[in-house]
């Protein structure tokens, strides 16, 4: 992530769930590279959004979202990519399209959210709508935790 130290402390750890998404596209890219199986890819992805990337969404949209409002245009965009992803991760059909998708359309949603969204969001929120979020933020699982590693190259 290029700008860690602009983001104010409140919203560090989704910046850090937002680098764990970054590294999410790039194995599936790596997988997808490497000719690993789609179903095999399908599993960590599956776990990934389980374990990981649902919470956050549900985080961003219950706590972070609400400071701009949702006739905001960013926070609209926002929730319309959740949604778009949401189905590419869910979807049990056309596997490989479906990896495809979230590989490019994850890195820019995240991108969209840490250089244009959350920018605003920090420059708008009062000191209570920060603090609100820095301790309503749950700590999620570690998404390096899955063992296996398709994306490192002697484990094919
Ligand atoms: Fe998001
Ligand atoms: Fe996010």
């Amino acid at each position: 992530m290029p700008n860690p130290i602009k983001r104010h402390t409140a919203l560090q750890p989704i910046s850090r769930e937002h680098h764990h998404g970054l590294l999410l596209s790039w194995k599936i890219r790596e997988g997808l590279n490497r000719d690993i199986k789609p179903a095999r890819i399908k599993k960590f992805t599956d776990w990934f959004w389980e374990n990981h990337l649902q919470q956050h969404f549900e985080f961003e949209e219950k706590y972070i979202f609400p400071i701009l409002g949702e006739d905001n245009k960013m926070v609209k965009r926002a929730i319309k990519e959740h949604r778009r992803l949401k189905r590419f991760f869910t979807s049990s059909d056309r596997i490989a399209i479906n990896l495809s998708l979230i590989e490019e359309e994850l890195v820019a949603h995240i991108r969209f959210e840490e250089r244009e969204l959350f920018n605003f969001i920090q420059e708008v929120a009062d000191k209570d709508q920060l603090a609100l979020i820095e301790l309503t933020h749950q700590k999620i699982p570690n998404p390096e935790a899955w063992e296996d590693e398709f994306w490192v190259k002697h484990k094919h």
